[in-house]
C-alpha cells in the first residue's frame, strides 16, 4: 500500500496545532485556521441546538455574548488533562477534534483525517489509561487508528531536522522544556527516549496574561466596570492582554532597557511598561478575581490559582519546577548536553536566564526555534519521512565510509604526519647537526683522533642537548594540535553535509556568542567535535612520543648508537678503513679502524668540506626516513579512530530510524 501523508496533532491544553507532511518527503506545513497564527485555541463552545464552535471563534463568541446568551452557552476549555477522570472532558475533547475537521472543511482547508495517517502527541507523563483514552477519543472523532508519540520527541525531531545537533548528539541527554499557555512540562530524553518527565499543570502563559490584565486595570481605573458592562472581560483578558504580553515580551527579548506602550482596544492603554515593572509584578503575583472567576466558570482545576491566598513569584515558580524535578528524578546537570525550549511561553527572556543559571550550562547549549509553539506538531509530522530519510542516509554512509576514509581521511593523515616529520627533521638538523655535531666533526678534522672518541663525544653532546630536542618536539606538537582538529572537523562536516546531515562547528558558535545579543539563543554544535578532539589529542601525543623515541630513545641513547651519531661515525670510518686497507688489508683495517688514532693530515684528506656538507643532507634525510617508519602505524590508527567517530554518528541515525 502507498504510504499515506501524515497529519500530526499537538493536542495542547491551551492551543492545538495541526501539521501535515508527505510520508516520503520532509516538508511539514502547519495548518492555519484563518487567524494568521499556527493552530487554534483548544476550546469548544456548545450553543444549545446550534452547532458548536471551536477555536478562536468559540472564545470570541463566548467573550462577546450577553449574559442572556451566555446562559445558553457552555464553553469548555483546558479539558485535555481531565480526559481520563472526567467523561465530560472526554466528550469535549472528542467534539472538539470532530468539529475542527468540519469547520476546516467548511473553510476549504484541506484537513481530512480519513486520508492521512494520524499521529497524536501525548505528554510524556501520560501513562496507559491516558493513551487508551486519547486513542478512543480520536477514533470516535473520526481520526481512525492513530499513532501516539511523546510530545517532547516532536520537539527533538524538529531540531534534528533543522540540524541544530547531530543524530549522535540526540542520543545523549537532551532536556526538552515545553512552556505553553496552560502548563509547563519538562522531559529528559536519552537515546531519543523519554527517561524522566515532570511539570506543573498550573504554570503557564495565561498567568502572565492576567498579570498584564491587572497592570491595565491599575493604569485605567474604572475600566473593569466598563468591560463587564459590555461583556468584554473575557475577550480583553485572554486575547487583548495576551497580545500586550507577547508584544512586551518580544520587545524585552530585544532590549530590556526599552519602555513599552500599547493600546488595548477601546479600553485605554498600557504605558511605560518596563522590565523592572514587570519583574516587580511577577515577583508578587496574585491571580485577579476576574481570572479566578473565569477559571471557575470553565471548571478548570487549578488549586494554586483558585485559592488565591498568598502571592507567588512566577519566575521563581518556573525555576523551582525545573530544579525540583532535576533533584527528584536525579538528573545530574552534566548529563544534559542540550536544552530545547519549546512552547510559546519559552519566548520570555527570563527563560534562558533561569535555565542557564539553574543548570550551570552555557547559553550556546540552549536552542529554540523562531516558532517554538509549532515545533512539536511539525516534528511529529516529519517522523515517518525523517525515519525513512535517515534509514537511507545511514545505508549510504555505511557504504561510502571506507571510500571516504581511503580518499580523504588517509591523505589528510599522511599529509599532516609528513609535514610534522619534515618539520621535526629540519629543526633537529639545524639544532643538532649545525650547532652540535658539525663543530665536533670540524675539530676532529683539525686534530685527528680515534673514531671511537668521535662517536662518544657526539653521543655525549646529543645527550646534553636532549632538552632542546624535546622543546622542538613540543613546539611542533602545539602547532599540530591547533591546526589538525579544525581540518578534520571540516573534512567530516563537509562529508556529512553532502548527505544532508549536520555535525555543527563548535569554534564558530563559541565565537559568535559575544557578538549577538544575549537574548538570542544559538542553536549549535553536536559533539562530533569532542570526538575529533579526543582523537587528535591522542594522535599528537602518540606522534610526538614515537618521534621523540626514535631521536633520543628510551634512555636517550638510541640516537647515539644507531641514529645520527652512528651515521656520522660510519661515514668517517669508511674513509679511515679505505686508508688503512692499503697497508693492512681490508679485514684487518676494519678491526683497527674504530680505535686507530688517525693523524690530522689523514683525517683532513678524507673528511673534505664537501663531504661534511653531504653528511648534513644525509643526516636530515635518514632522520626523516626513520621518523616516517616510526609513524606509519599511527596514520592507520588515526584513520581507524576517525572511522569510529563516524560510526557513532551513523549509530545515532539508527536510533532515529527505530523510534
Ligand atoms: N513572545 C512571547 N513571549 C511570551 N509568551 C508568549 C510569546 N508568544 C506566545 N506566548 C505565549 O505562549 C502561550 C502559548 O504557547 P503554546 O501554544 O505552546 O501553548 P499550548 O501548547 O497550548 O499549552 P500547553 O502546552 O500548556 O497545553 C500563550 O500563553 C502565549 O501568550
Ligand atoms: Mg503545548
Amino acid at each position: 500500500m502507498e504510504p499515506r501523508n501524515i497529519l500530526a496533532i499537538d493536542f495542547g491544553t491551551t492551543n492545538t496545532y495541526f501539521s501535515k507532511c508527505p510520508a516520503d518527503q520532509i516538508s511539514p506545513v502547519g495548518i492555519d485556521f484563518g487567524t494568521g497564527r499556527d493552530g487554534l485555541p483548544t476550546a469548544i463552545l456548545y450553543r444549545g441546538d446550534r452547532e458548536p464552535l471551536v477555536g478562536e471563534p468559540a472564545l470570541h463568541e463566548y467573550g462577546e455574548a450577553s449574559d442572556g446568551e451566555r446562559s445558553q452557552y457552555r464553553l469548555r476549555t483546558q479539558f485535555k488533562p481531565d480526559i481520563v477522570s472526567s467523561d465530560d472532558a472526554a466528550h469535549a475533547a472528542a467534539d472538539f477534534l470532530r468539529v475542527v475537521v468540519q469547520q476546516a472543511q467548511r473553510q476549504h482547508i484541506a484537513l481530512d483525517p480519513g486520508k492521512h495517517d494520524v499521529i497524536i502527541g501525548v505528554p510524556s507523563e501520560a501513562h496507559g489509561p491516558f493513551q487508551t483514552k486519547i486513542s478512543q477519543i480520536a477514533a470516535e472523532a473520526g481520526y481512525g487508528d492513530v499513532r501516539l508519540v511523546d510530545e517532547p520527541k516532536g520537539a527533538l525531531l524538529h531540531h534534528l531536522w533543522h540540524k541544530d545537533f547531530s543524530p549522535e548528539e540526540a542520543r545523549r541527554g537532551i532536556l526538552v522544556i515545553d512552556f505553553g499557555g496552560g502548563t509547563c512540562d519538562f522531559a529528559f530524553l536519552q537515546s531519543l527516549q523519554v527517561s524522566h518527565s515532570w511539570g506543573d499543570m498550573e504554570l503557564g502563559g495565561r498567568l502572565f496574561d492576567d498579570l498584564f490584565f491587572q497592570w491595565l486595570l491599575e493604569q485605567n481605573p474604572g475600566v473593569l466596570k466598563a468591560m463587564e458592562k459590555a461583556g468584554d472581560t473575557y475577550y480583553v483578558h485572554s486575547y487583548l492582554c495576551r497580545e500586550v504580553k507577547e508584544f512586551f515580551s518580544l520587545t524585552m527579548a530585544r532590549d530590556r532597557t526599552e519602555k513599552v506602550n500599547k493600546s488595548v482596544g477601546r479600553y485605554g492603554s498600557l504605558r511605560g511598561m518596563d522590565w523592572d515593572g514587570f519583574l516587580e509584578r511577577a515577583k508578587s503575583y496574585l491571580p485577579s478575581p476576574t481570572f479566578v472567576l473565569q477559571m471557575e466558570s470553565m471548571r478548570v482545576r487549578a488549586e494554586r490559582i483558585l485559592q488565591r491566598q498568598k502571592s507567588m513569584d512566577l519566575i521563581d515558580w518556573f525555576r523551582t519546577t525545573l530544579a525540583h524535578g532535576l533533584t527528584e528524578k536525579a538528573v545530574a546537570t552534566d548529563q544534559i548536553s542540550r536544552v530545547i525550549l519549546a512552547g510559546g511561553s519559552s519566548q520570555w527572556p527570563f527563560v534562558p536566564d533561569v535555565v542557564t543559571e539553574t543548570l550551570g550550562i552555557d547559553r550556546s547549549h540552549l536552542m529554540r526555534s523562531d516558532r517554538p509553539y509549532a515545533v512539536i506538531s511539525q516534528g511529529l509530522a516529519i517522523l515517518p519521512a525523517l525515519q525513512k530519510n535517515f534509514e537511507q542516509t545511514r545505508e549510504k554512509l555505511r557504504r561510502d565510509l571506507p571510500r571516504f576514509c581511503q580518499a580523504q581521511v588517509r591523505p589528510l593523515a599522511e599529509r599532516v604526519t609528513e609535514s610534522y616529520v619534515t618539520g621535526v627533521a629540519a629543526d633537529v638538523t639545524s639544532e643538532l647537526f649545525d650547532r652540535t655535531i658539525r663543530p665536533i666533526v670540524e675539530e676532529f678534522r683539525e686534530k685527528g683522533g680515534a673514531v671511537k672518541t668521535l662517536r662518544e663525544s657526539i653521543a655525549a653532546q646529543v645527550k646534553a642537548n636532549e632538552s632542546k630536542l624535546r622543546a622542538i618536539l613540543e613546539k611542533r606538537m602545539h602547532t599540530l594540535q591547533r591546526g589538525l582538529p579544525g581540518e578534520l572537523n571540516e573534512l567530516l562536516r563537509n562529508w556529512f553535509e553532502s548527505y544532508g546531515l549536520s555535525v555543527g562547528e563548535k569554534p564558530i558558535a563559541e565565537a559568535q556568542r559575544g557578538v549577538i545579543g544575549q537574548e538570542i539563543v544559538q542553536p549549535d554544535t553536536p559533539d562530533l567535535y569532542s570526538g575529533i578532539m579526543d582523537t587528535v589529542g591522542w594522535f599528537v601525543v602518540a606522534l610526538a612520543t614515537a618521534v621523540g623515541a626514535s631521536i633520543s630513545g628510551g634512555g636517550g641513547m638510541a640516537l647515539v648508537a644507531a641514529g645520527p651519531a652512528g651515521w656520522i661515525a660510519g661515514a668517517v670510518i669508511g674513509a679511515v678503513v679505505a686508508f688503512l686497507a692499503v697497508r693492512y688489508g681490508m679485514s684487518r683495517a676494519k678491526e683497527l679502524a674504530d680505535t686507530w688514532n688517525a693523524p690530522a693530515w689523514i683525517v683532513k684528506n678524507v673528511l673534505l668540506p664537501s663531504r661534511i656538507a653531504r653528511m648534513r643532507g644525509d643526516f636530515q634525510c635518514r632522520l626523516k626516513e626513520t621518523l616516517q617508519r616510526e609513524t606509519k602505524a599511527l596514520q592507520d590508527e588515526l584513520e581507524s579512530r576517525i572511522r569510529q567517530v563516524t560510526e557513532k554518528q551513523i549509530e545515532g541515525l539508527s536510533e532515529v530510524a527505530q523510534l
